[in-house]
């Protein structure tokens, strides 16, 4: 086989998978600041879509900027790639101010959901161009379109059109053309959202996979917190034009701050609870089944009026239900396969548990039965309004 045919490099022997060792060494390190969001605020007319929002973004993770439809996600991202400026606060990448510099001359690319591929370009071609105005020289650019083309499964197509792939494709095409020219910073707006179930699944690993091997910081907005939890070392929680929320994903499922993180992220029950105490993150509390239990508590809770919020999952039944367990009506319940999801009465209050079919007897509780329920403490949080 020759090493190059007259296209260049359609018929390159297979190589094995490049180290992208070039950026793993000029990466910095994670405890480094890739990004720093300060004071930064954005009105559109009289709307006020971003409300001061702080926050740093660590070299070399997967941070994830995670909230509903329309609180300012896809602004923040903008302003990050030079898009859009903020109306106030500042902006920095790797500790340098860029709020006054132009989107090209920040070492920042963007993967948008739409692919925005040159639909009369060739793979190689979409995956050259940015390199091209770069100044890179022509070997240079043919070797690294190679190696980025490989590094998506992509290298068999490289002189297709987009029109010739599918979506799943075409995705891995605008992902090799965002880092081949080595950005410092990767901007990933939904990426995923216009692909099906399973490839959404797939490119989930894949995308990890390419963060880790190249060591990129990757910045990647979503709505869906299944992909949050899934893909990110942190996630930040956005609503209301603030953040919410930043921690690990374990942190965010784990250890909501407020009913709008336990509320978005993963399904919850809040009970209205009575705190009798509250110190140094714990607080003593009587639930609405007549417990008295110790919980852990953000800062800011105090005696009164309160939300214990506790996961369907963490609320045992039966046999699995612990000592503190209290009698509780099925009211109503849904047989998913794998689990199956009862809504629950004690009290007077209702809440949800689910339970997964560990055997085939699994789900044997029957609607209008009574049953012992009941949670450890350490799986309940208090949580501000
Ligand atoms: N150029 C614009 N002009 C007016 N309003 C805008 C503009 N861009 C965004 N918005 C508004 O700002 C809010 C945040 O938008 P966006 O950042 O796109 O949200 P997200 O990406 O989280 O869905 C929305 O209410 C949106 O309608
Ligand atoms: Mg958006």
């Amino acid at each position: 086989m020759p090493d190059q045919c007259e296209n260049g490099c359609r018929n390159r022997p297979r190589r094995a998978r490049p180290p992208l060792r070039t950026i793993r060494t000029r990466s910095r390190q994670m405890n480094q600041k890739a990004v720093e969001v300060i004071g930064v605020s954005k009105n559109f007319g009289s709307y006020q879509a971003l409300k001061s929002i702080s926050f740093d973004i660590r070299s070399n993770e997967f941070f994830t900027m995670l909230g509903p439809s329309g609180c300012g996600k896809t602004t923040l991202l903008r302003m990050l790639a030079g898009f859009e400026s903020p109306d106030t606060g500042s902006i920095l990448l790797n500790g340098r101010e860029v709020v006054e510099i132009p989107p090209h001359k920040r070492r920042v690319n963007t993967v948008f959901q739409s692919y925005a591929l040159f639909p009369h370009m060739t793979l190689e071609q979409n995956v050259a161009f940015g390199l091209e105005n770069l100044g890179w020289q022509r070997s240079r650019i043919r070797s690294r379109v190679g190696e980025m083309l490989e590094r998506v499964h992509m290298s068999q197509f490289a002189t297709r059109k987009p029109a010739q792939l599918s979506g799943g494709q075409r995705q891995r095409v605008a992902l090799a053309r965002a880092l081949a020219p080595e950005p410092e910073v990767l901007l990933l707006d939904e990426p995923l959202s216009a692909l099906d179930l399973k490839l959404r699944q797939a490119m989930r690993d894949e995308l990890r996979m390419l963060q880790r091997d190249t060591g990129i910081t990757f910045v990647f907005v979503t709505h869906d917190q299944e992909e949050a939890l899934d893909m990110s070392d942190r996630i930040a929680v956005l609503g209301g034009g603030e953040v919410q929320q930043i921690g690990t994903p374990t942190e965010i499922y784990e250890e909501p701050v407020n009913r709008f993180v336990a509320d978005f992220v993963g399904e919850t029950n809040f009970l209205p609870v009575e705190v009798l105490e509250a110190a140094g993150g714990m607080a003593t509390v009587r639930t609405p089944f007549g417990q008295l239990i110790r919980v852990s508590a953000p800062a800011g809770v105090t005696k009164g009026a309160a939300t214990l919020s506790v996961r369907p999952e963490k609320i045992n039944l039966g046999d699995q239900a612990p000592a503190t367990a209290f009698p509780a009506q099925v009211v109503n319940k849904n047989y998913m396969g794998g689990y199956t999801h009862y809504l629950l009465s004690a009290n007077g209050t209702e809440f949800r548990a689910s339970r997964r079919n560990a055997s085939r007897e699994g789900d044997t509780i029957p609607v209008g039965g009574t049953i012992a329920a009941g949670f450890a403490e350490t799986s309940a949080r208090v949580l501000l309004a």
